[in-house]
């Protein structure tokens, strides 16, 4: 294709070609800088019509993630929230500590927040968590065993009535286990002052409250088949034996490079499930970048897939930056919303179809910075990463905003709308990418007096 030259007014600037080597160098000489400088960046990302929520309901499973109330008033969190997800769990605003800080008196605004903003999208919510040993206001661990049975069994109750009817489900009791080969319960004001009974009657409690929401036992490193899940496996099946009320297992799972997604992760949950209990996965996390990370959430949706009582996934949190592994990078979207490899894969994995409009799965994603600022101009540099498998072209546009020009771009071939603020930009030479790979393009916008930085349309890869 022949690219047209962008339709601005070049002034006494040089022809193009050298224009954009001169630009080139300087990228190159202030990127560094302007790095360290927090230069802003911006980014978006475009599919075809699927969205981790749909192509986990074609498999008649749900996608969640865990949401914090304060976040819901900023516009990219919303949107990226109510495209791509159908569950959500509060990450916090439903613990002990925020609906219950008094004896007795209880503040579910926060929760209410998130509660009512999942209703009016319809998605389902999962409620998280009732008893547990953090997040615990003081008041509780200084209580005899007698009245803390007693609280526990008022909390359990206040809270599920409040919510009665719109909790698809509860952790019940989350983290009882110890870490490590003994098996034992851990220790916590629960364990120490009422035994083992506590978990049966906290159950038991819950069902009498809400008898339509199903109950779970949540827990982490029992993701694949060791001591500690041993442990819970046994009391599953003692509860199941003698008809103590539970429903479901919650496997967190947060992995990172010491503890990566076990090879026996779906046998696990399969004998979880055979136990007679639905299997969720219900705070994934994976550190990492890339295709390593991509590969990784792609086993996760695999293993769940292939049980079939594995009946959803939750994420914990949307965006990288809000994560509480932030520095982890450990989840679908990167801090400016753009979907990351891991995405993609998560997408294949799932059967969507992914984006490219070329048929089969290739995507891409892109992502905007700013690499350079003077009087009057900036350079734009644009990175377009493949998705979970090797791309053989890509396009991508940039929009700048009246009355700014575009004077000159490297690294690809641009072709411009009749406004000519619409710039769609194809590889130059630079159309194949191995999974997860990236390559990058540059432009110089004139500012005319606007400084705002320019908006990413889609990317569809071949
Ligand atoms: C975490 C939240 O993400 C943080 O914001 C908070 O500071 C601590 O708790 N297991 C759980 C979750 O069950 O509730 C925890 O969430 C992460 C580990």
């Amino acid at each position: 294709m022949t690219a047209s030259p962008p339709p601005v007014d070049r002034g006494p600037a040089p022809p193009l070609r050298r224009r954009s080597r001169a630009r080139r160098a300087l990228v190159l000489a202030t990127a560094g800088l302007l790095a360290a400088g927090g230069v802003g960046a911006l980014s978006d990302t475009a599919h075809a019509a699927t969205t981790l929520g749909s192509a986990a309901a074609a498999q008649g499973r749900y996608f969640g993630t865990a949401v914090a109330a304060g976040h819901l008033g900023e516009s990219a969190y919303a949107a990226t929230l109510d495209r791509e997800f159908t569950s959500v769990t509060p990450e916090n605003e439903m613990k002990w500590d925020a609906v219950e800080p008094n004896r007795n008196s209880f503040s579910f605004g926060q929760a209410d927040q998130i509660v009512g903003h999942a209703q009016s999208k319809g998605m389902k919510i999962r409620g998280h968590t009732l008893v547990w040993h953090s997040q615990l206001p003081g008041w509780v661990s200084g209580l005899g065993a007698s009245d803390l049975r007693s609280a526990m069994n008022n909390h359990i109750t206040q809270v599920m009535q409040h919510y009665k009817g719109k909790i698809h489900s509860w952790d019940v009791v989350n983290e009882a286990f110890q870490d490590g080969s003994s098996g034992a319960r851990r220790s916590s004001p629960f364990q120490d002052r009422l035994g083992n009974g506590f978990i049966e009657e906290a159950f038991r409690t819950a069902r009498t409250a809400d008898p339509a929401a199903k109950l779970c036992y949540n827990d982490y490193n029992t993701d694949g088949v060791n001591a500690k899940s041993n442990a819970v496996y046994n009391m599953v099946k003692d509860f199941k034996s003698r008809g103590v009320p539970i429903d479901c297992v919650g496997f967190q799972s947060h992995f990172n490079s010491a503890s990566p997604v076990p090879s026996d992760y779906r046998a696990n949950l399969q004998r979880f499930a055979d136990l007679g209990v639905d299997v969720q996965i219900t705070e994934l996390d994976i550190e990492g970048s890339g295709s390593s990370q991509a590969t990784s959430y792609g086993n996760v949706v695999k293993a769940c897939l292939g049980v079939s009582r594995c009946t959803g996934i939750t994420v914990w949190g949307i965006t990288d930056k809000y994560s509480w592994r932030s520095s982890g990078t450990p989840l679908l979207f990167d801090g400016n919303y753009a979907a990351k490899p891991a995405y993609d894969a998560v997408i294949s994995a799932l059967g969507g179809t992914g984006g490219g409009g070329g048929g089969g799965s290739a995507t891409c994603s892109v992502s905007y910075t700013t690499t350079a600022q003077w009087n009057g101009g900036f350079n734009g540099q644009v990175t377009v990463t493949a998705g979970s498998t090797a791309i053989t072209g890509w396009t991508a546009t940039v929009t700048v905003t009246p009355p700014q020009k575009v004077s000159a771009t490297w690294n690809g071939s641009p072709t411009w709308d009749s406004s000519g603020n619409v710039m769609t930009m194809r590889p130059n030479g630079n159309g194949s990418l191995a999974a997860g790979a990236s390559t990058s393009f540059g432009f110089t916008v004139m500012t005319n007096g606007n400084t705002s930085p320019p908006l990413l349309g889609s990317c569809t890869a071949s």
